[in-house]
């Protein structure tokens, strides 16, 4: 029933409108935002009516709601805009935005319809969704990649949506673009292009200023920042500062020492940057280092020598957490500390030499220092008051020779000292002692003390008188040294009654033939008839007389 009623009411409306009443319809335009009192139109003007009709005929501005938007001057027939209007707030996207209202008169009845277009203008600014976008992209994206991004809204219109956002701009970079799309609802969209590949390892992030601009005249633009972290991938293999190292560590540092420290870079992130070192062992040769796998510090395991092994090359590997690796080699020179003293090899060594002769070789050795340079290198000497000479013959080889004839009888031992001295610092020596005894030759006679012996006998002595002795000495040795005593023939007959002495030469003779004289002379004190007889006693000194029967 009240359906019914309220489509009745219509129904009359529309009637009354249509036929009793007179209808017009005007359209006019105003620009949003303008200010109040702005001048629409003027009614009197547009309708033709006569003046004060307006007064007279009650006009007045019938609206949807309670809104005094517009106000008319019933004297002028202004329709005057009586409060700012936006668009936006009044038609949201819709365009045209258009408000309807009538101005009504009465007697007769007339309903003047007004169409009121609020024109867009351009008074806002495109706004982004977020302040920030966060975008991450793997290094290896490849070139010609599109990222969509978020759009920016413009409540603004414009003709035929020509405020609304038109295009999207981005900050100056190298490695991206932005395109702008049209879909289909009328909207444009921003999307990010990748125009060069993005290294992480020399970008690993991008900030770039999206804009947004309008069509608007002077165009009004709103930003975001659009955040690009370039993820990492293993596309790098650690690389070592230098692709040899070149040391020299002394011999005689100790184990532990540190030879030298390797670095190598890896220019990713993470355990694909993470480089652990490795120390090749060779085959042949376990080499006496070892790595530290994070610090690269490569120290000594165990004693260096530098007599057997002078140089190392080491192979050490960087490898990182993704499994790229790269190289180096270190080249470590062993360098010498005067660790060994000079030997010294005797080859022959004769222990007697024989008086006498010419120069004869003693002894022949070898001298040797395996250090190197100066470590190695080394001066023989024995001592200066010897009558020997140390000759070198060819490389290392000496000769101890005698400097002259020997004689044993002056001096029958020598202890010979032989030092060998290296030139290295703190210089280091090795002594052999030798002793060479002078073996005995033949060369001295036995020798009396005098040419002449004289004895006195006195006469009635009793037998076995012991009247004198005489001896001879030999400086040799040995049987060469051994004397013994004969009595030589004597030159004439012993003639007692006639010769009051007698003599008699004794010789002395040793072991290796060779003989010394010397004369017996004796003399008897009284006469005596009888003969005498000379016992000769031959001890081992000396030559003993004694009397076998009285004078
Ligand atoms: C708006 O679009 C219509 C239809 O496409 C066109 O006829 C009119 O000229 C356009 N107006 C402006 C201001 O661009
Ligand atoms: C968008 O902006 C770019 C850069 O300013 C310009 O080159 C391009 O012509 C613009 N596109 C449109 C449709 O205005
Ligand atoms: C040689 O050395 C030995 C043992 O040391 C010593 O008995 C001897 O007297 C020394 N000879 C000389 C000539 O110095
Ligand atoms: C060699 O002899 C010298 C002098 O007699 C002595 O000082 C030294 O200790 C000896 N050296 C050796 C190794 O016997």
């Amino acid at each position: 029933m009240r359906f019914l009623k309220q489509r009745q009411v219509l129904f009359l409306f529309v009637f009354l409108g249509g036929s009793l009443a007179g209808s017009e319809s005007r359209r006019y335009s105003v620009d949003e935002e303008t200010e109040r009192g702005f001048l629409i139109a003027n009614i009197v003007n547009d309708l033709g009516l006569g003046e004060g009709e307006l007064a007279v005929r009650g006009a007045q501005v019938v609206s949807k709601g309670n809104k005094q938007r517009f106000q008319l001057n019933h004297q002028t027939g202004d329709l005057l805009l009586h409060e700012k209007l936006d668009r936006e707030e009044l038609c949201g996207p819709t365009d045209p935005c258009i408000l309807h209202f009538q101005i009504l008169l009465q007697k007769p009845l007339q309903f003047i319809t007004i169409e009121l277009e609020v024109i867009d203008v351009n008074d806002h600014s495109p706004v982004f969704f977020e302040n920030e976008v966060q975008l991450k992209l793997l290094e290896n994206t490849p070139p010609g990649t599109t990222i969509p991004l978020g759009n920016a809204e413009d409540l603004d219109v414009g003709r035929n949506g020509s405020n609304t956002v038109q295009n999207y701009t981005i900050s100056p970079n190298s490695h991206f673009h932005v395109v702008t799309h049209n879909r289909g609802d009328g909207r444009k969209y921003p999307e990010l292009m990748l125009d060069k590949a993005l290294d992480r390892e020399e970008q690993a992030e991008l900030t770039l200023t999206l804009t947004a601009l309008d069509g608007g005249d002077p165009p009004r633009s709103g930003t975001t920042v659009v955040r690009i972290e370039v993820v990492d991938i293993n596309d790098n293999a650690p690389e070592f500062l230098q692709s040899l190292y070149e040391v020299q560590v002394p011999e005689n540092s100790p184990p532990n020492s540190l030879v030298v420290a390797v670095s190598a870079q890896d220019l990713d992130a993470g355990t694909n940057g993470n480089v652990r070192y490795t120390l090749f062992q060779g085959n042949q040769v376990t080499q006496p280092f070892v790595i530290d796998e994070i610090t690269g510090e490569i120290r000594l395991s165990k004693a260096l020598d530098f007599e057997t092994i002078r140089y190392y090359n080491v192979e050490i590997a960087g490898t990182d957490g993704g499994g790229l690796s790269g190289k180096c080699t270190v080249a470590i020179e062993v360098v010498d500390v005067n660790d060994n003293a000079p030997e010294l090899t005797m080859s022959t060594l004769t222990s007697s030499t024989p008086e006498n002769s010419p120069e004869t070789v003693v002894a022949v050795f070898s001298v040797s220092d395996p250090d190197s340079g100066d470590n190695g290198r080394m001066v023989c000497s024995i001592q200066n008051d010897l009558p020997f000479l140390l000759k070198a013959t060819f490389k290392n080889f000496y000769t101890l020779v005698t400097e002259r004839p020997l004689d044993r009888e002056s001096q029958s031992q020598y202890n010979i000292t032989i030092t060998v001295t290296d030139l290295g610092t703190p210089r280091l020596k090795t002594q052999h002692n030798i002793t060479v005894t002078v073996s005995d030759v033949n060369d001295n006679a036995p020798a009396f003390s005098q040419t002449t012996y004289t004895l006195r006998v006195r006469e009635n002595n009793s037998p076995a008188l012991h009247i004198g002795s005489v001896s001879a000495t030999d400086s040799d040795a040995g049987a060469n040294a051994q004397v013994t005593y004969s009595l030589l023939p004597l030159k004439r007959t012993l003639d007692f009654e006639e010769i009051r002495s007698y003599r008699m030469e004794i010789e002395a003779s040793d072991g290796g033939g060779l003989s010394g004289k010397c004369t017996i002379a004796i003399e008897v004190m009284d006469v005596n008839d009888n003969t005498p007889e000379l016992t000769i006693i031959v001890p081992s000194e000396s030559l003993g007389f004694c009397c076998r029967r009285c004078f």
